[in-house]
């Protein structure tokens, strides 16, 4: 049965480094069933929170969650790609806004529901789109793909062990007929996985799922356009969070925040340093802030995320 409620993760740490104004504008990139915009809209008086997210669902349930808050405008729910961010508070009358916040991934209703095609779970459809409307899902990856494209998905957004065995065998089996289903391509990964493999700790499945639904998705290039837009249209002195649960993830969040916390290299020994090759980003936290042992115990879901917190010191262009 699809779980409707989504236990939100780093949900107080996250919230709390927005350092949140009553009368201020902020954005809820991943709505999901609202947990962060929930606590966002506590500390929110004449201001607004601005909450995207893609999934259908999500916004629909949103409405109805939402509703008083909606109607009196604090909350501007749209579904939208947080890779067009800039549009999307553009679109709700805004250029700048105090503070964005990111919680990456799929939520538990969409994990948990089989027809969503996301879980090695459960039995259903080969689908993996957060947008419903979106065309390309796993099913064309899986029975289109050559056995090249398919191993380098696992490979680089996967890091999955014999990817080329599973690619192989993918291709193999859709030869004779086309592979519909989540758990008949959990059985093809399995039969190709060497036995060592498949006695490791985690699901065999767990990685190609993850490197197909980021391929799907195209999660990657949406998080880079989302966090440049982001960095753009924030203020200067405002807070930029970002929840991630995979390292792809974190690492594009950490060398982007990084490289902008950084001087750019400058002519020495000139008598005053230039504005324009000063930080742009202060690093909140050196290190990331990860689930604490209580949040562990209660949240599943909760192991392998990481917030990095940055703030905007300086203006920001990528133009
Ligand atoms: C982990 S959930 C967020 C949960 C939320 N913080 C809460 O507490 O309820 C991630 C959400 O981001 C959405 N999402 C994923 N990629 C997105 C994108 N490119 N643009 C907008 N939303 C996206 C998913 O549909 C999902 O609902």
């Amino acid at each position: 049965m699809t779980e409707l409620v989504h236990n939100s993760v780093l949900l107080k740490e996250a919230v709390d480094s927005l350092g949140i104004r009553s009368n201020e504008i902020y954005v809820d990139a991943t709505f999901g069933r609202g947990g962060y915009t929930f606590e966002m809209l506590k500390n929110i008086n004449q201001g607004h929170v601005i909450s995207l997210d893609l999934d259908e669902a999500a916004i629909s349930f949103g409405k109805q969650r939402f509703n008083s808050e909606i109607k009196t405008n604090r909350l501007i729910l749209l579904k939208s790609n947080y890779g067009q961010i800039k549009d999307a508070v553009s679109s709700a009358g805004f250029n700048s806004v105090s503070g964005i916040v990111f919680d990456l991934g799929v939520s538990s209703p969409q994990f948990d529901d089989p027809e969503r095609g996301f879980s090695y779970r459960f039995d259903g459809p080969l689908d993996m789109r957060m947008d419903q409307k979106q065309d390309l899902t796993a099913y064309d990856v899986i029975n289109t793909y050559s056995a090249e494209e398919l191993k380098k998905v696992f490979q680089k957004y996967g890091n999955a062990p014999v990817p080329y065995k599973v690619a192989n065998a993918i291709v193999k089996s859709r030869s004779r007929r086309s592979i519909k289903t989540t758990l008949e391509l959990v059985k093809i990964i399995e039969d190709s996985l060497p036995e060592p493999v498949k006695r490791k700790k985690g699901h065999p499945s767990k990685k190609f799922f993850q490197a197909i639904r980021i391929e799907v998705n195209n999660e990657l290039d949406s998080l880079k356009d989302g966090l440049r837009q982001s960095l753009e249209i924030l203020k200067v002195g405002g807070i930029i969070s970002v929840v991630t649960f995979q390292p792809l993830e974190d690492r594009l969040v950490s060398k982007t925040f990084r490289r902008l916390a950084q001087y750019k290299s400058y002519p020495k020994g000139i008598p005053i340093i230039p504005e324009d090759v000063k930080p742009q980003l202060e690093i909140v936290q050196k290190k990331a802030i990860t689930p604490t042992e209580a949040e562990l115990t209660n949240n599943h879901r909760a192991h392998s995320a990481r917030l990095r917190v940055a703030k905007k010191i300086r203006k920001i262009s990528f133009r």
